[in-house]
């Protein structure tokens, strides 16, 4: 059975306007592997001016956007759909990030609809779970896991798409290790991964299962990227902070390379 390809998922959050997004590539010396996909989230506003930069300098960076609403076209000030995101060049959109949950209410369904939105762009969805240290604490982890991935997944049309070959990347994000300092230990991270990786395997099939990268993301940087990326079931990161700097997101590529 094949596994997982490797990924690094930049997540820009609300940093970086088109300025600071070209002077990013133009710092950037990425190391050059094939066997790891390497992907830029900035804000939708930074998007074009990445893409024209990064292809101008021809670096191998694919691109997604960090929301979507859920419908094509419309009257939804503010937002922008992933038929919009799919035509600027995108090929990821990340669903259900713990802001978008805590800061901005969104709910299981919502974050269901998404991924079908998604879907129907021939986007790939980069979906995160993750539990809060409360929940962690009163050990409800692999509830909150199971919850968050089944809203996802548990749509027989999903479900068919991702047995057929459409492709879902899943973040593992514990919600008490973001922007904190914290990270999971490789040994939590493994635990969770596999939990996921199981449990991914039930909705769906060996084959969808042992082909979806499980990211892990919360506080990754240059040095523990190494250790939690050489954690078993922990295919690549998905990483916030550190990325906002291209000399430290080379290096957490490179330690994917490495590990
Ligand atoms: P962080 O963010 O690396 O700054 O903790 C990770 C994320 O929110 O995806």
């Amino acid at each position: 059975m094949s596994s997982p390809r490797r990924m690094i998922a930049g997540n820009w959050k609300m940093n970086h306007g088109p300025d600071a997004a070209r002077a990013f590539v133009r710092a950037l010396e990425l190391p050059v592997s094939e066997d790891i996909d390497v992907v830029l989230l900035p804000p939708s506003i930074s998007f074009a001016a990445l893409r024209a930069s990064l292809e101008e300098k021809a670096v191998p960076v694919q691109l997604g956007v960090q929301h979507v609403h859920h419908e094509k076209a419309g009257a939804f000030t503010g937002e922008v759909s992933a038929a919009m995101a799919a035509e600027a060049g995108a090929r990821y959109v990340l669903v259900g990030h713990s802001e978008r949950r805590h800061l901005f209410g969104e709910t299981d369904a919502q974050v269901r609809t998404k991924v079908e939105a998604v879907f129907e762009a021939e986007l790939v969805p980069i979906v995160c779970v993750g539990e809060t240290l409360g929940e962690r604490r009163a050990g409800h982890l692999e509830e909150v896991l199971d919850r968050q991935l089944g809203a996802v997944l548990s749509p027989l049309a999903i479900q068919e798409r991702v047995e057929k070959g459409e492709g879902m990347v899943v973040a593992y994000e514990p919600v008490w290790a973001i922007g904190t300092g914290e990270t999971a230990s490789p040994e939590d991270a493994s635990h969770a991964h596999r939990f996921l990786r199981r449990r991914f395997e039930e909705w769906t099939s060996p084959e969808a299962a042992a082909r979806t990268p499980i990211l892990y993301g919360g506080s990754v940087n240059p040095e523990n990227a190494a250790e939690l990326l050489s954690s078993p079931g922990v295919d690549g990161a998905l990483v916030g902070g550190a990325s906002l700097d291209p000399t430290s997101f080379s290096r957490i590529v490179a330690a994917v390379g490495r590990s």
